[in-house]
């Protein structure tokens, strides 16, 4: 087991990394939690870890359980309400806690819900995802979706303490793994050539073997950022958006994409406008390409050029209604705030495919 602390303005907050399930009653009396937990998962992590966590914590707790449908779909102001009115029915008051066991959608949604009842309680984050450990449950973001735009409605509220057990990435299917590779692939382009070097060594067999200093280092990464630039206003946090800018509108307009493979393909879409300005060389675009393939990420996109760029109006990093977006200059350095136009994204979208 390890610590790590975030220290922020106001707060300061662990996250232990490596630390089992089942012993997580005893971060309670660790840390003043209330009396009342709600813990919020979805169906598929319900089935395979609620009853470890159940049995740990209602040892020192009144534990409640609320059980969402897995899947963005469940991301919604609806999906919101109805936590909200069990946090009531479950007369929680602003000493209690809420828990949100699972991937980045429950951290999202169960940050939001813990962010706006009673104006605000603690949440403890315990991430089951390669994508939640790495990047959703740390830094404070909430959020839900409207139905034309990502995370357009949302709090900044971060958790009272993050716990990772990683055994329960054993469970996660391959499709999983990729998104969190995504995003591994995001934070090495964006601050680690070390990070960068080693996703092109390892072989590909290995991946599970790495997962522990995949993790750490993603963490380490962003909890810097975030240290820096708490409430994304300095634009220094900006850059954990790499991938998002195209990528949030891709994954919007699919179906079939999950936010780690829109994630990619936005990689590649913003890097490769990155070499048509030469920001950055040609070279660096085809190691960005050879990663995400190697990883099991799409590199190619049948969503319609069209839709994407309507989408980019909505998007919440378009500023005065110029899209904006992260370009990387070498590996471990990026660009902030670039201005890109939806000219310039219809023109360069086949090319980069
Ligand atoms: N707040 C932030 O900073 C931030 C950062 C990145 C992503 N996100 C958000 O995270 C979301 C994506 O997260 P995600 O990929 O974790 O999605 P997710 O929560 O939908 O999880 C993906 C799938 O894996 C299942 N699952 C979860 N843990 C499992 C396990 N241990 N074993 C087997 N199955 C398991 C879930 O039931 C779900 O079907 C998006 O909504 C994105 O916007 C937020
Ligand atoms: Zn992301």
């Amino acid at each position: 087991m390890e610590i790590m602390t975030v220290s922020l303005n106001n707060v300061t907050y662990p996250i232990y990394l490596d630390y089992p399930l089942e012993k997580i009653g005893n971060l309670f009396h660790k840390h003043q939690c209330g009396k009342k937990v709600l813990i919020i998962t979805d169906e598929n992590v319900a089935k395979l870890y609620a009853d470890t966590v159940i049995k740990s914590v209602s040892s020192v707790k009144n534990v409640h359980l609320s059980v969402v449908k897995p899947g963005e779909s469940s991301k919604t102001i609806k999906v919101a309400y109805q936590l909200i009115k069990a946090c009531s029915l479950f007369g929680m008051d602003r000493t209690d806690t809420i828990i949100a066991l699972g991937g980045g959608v429950i951290s999202d949604l169960a940050g939001f819900v813990s962010a706006i009842y009673l104006r605000g309680i603690r949440f403890i984050s315990i991430p089951t995802t390669l994508l939640a450990q790495v990047d959703a449950s740390v830094g404070g973001k909430t959020a839900i979706n409207l139905p034309w735009g990502k995370n357009l409605v949302g709090v900044f509220h971060q958790p009272f303490f993050v716990v990772m057990d990683f055994s329960t990435l054993e469970s996660l299917p391959e499709r999983e793994i990729s998104q969190g590779m995504a995003e591994i692939i995001k934070c090495a382009v964006i601050r680690s050539k070390k990070l960068f070097a080693l996703l092109q060594n390892v072989p590909h067999t290995d991946t599970r073997k790495y997962f522990k200093f995949f993790v750490r280092e993603c963490v380490s990464i962003k909890k810097r950022v975030v240290e820096s630039d708490e409430k994304e206003e300095k634009g220094i946090r900006e850059i954990l958006n790499f991938g998002h800018t195209i990528g949030h509108a891709i994954e919007i307009n699919s179906n079939l994409l999950n936010h780690g493979e829109s994630v990619a393909l936005g990689m590649l879409g913003e890097t490769f406008l990155a070499v048509e300005r030469n920001f950055c060389s040609y070279l660096l675009f085809e190691k960005v390409r050879a990663l995400v393939k190697k990883y099991g990420l799409p590199v190619k996109c049948d969503v319609s050029v069209k839709k994407v760029s309507r989408s980019l109006m909505f998007d919440k990093k378009t500023r005065g209604g110029k899209i904006r977006c992260v370009m990387p200059v070498r590996i471990g350095a990026v660009k902030t705030g670039v201005e890109i136009s939806t000219e310039e994204v219809i023109s360069n979208w086949e090319k980069w495919q």
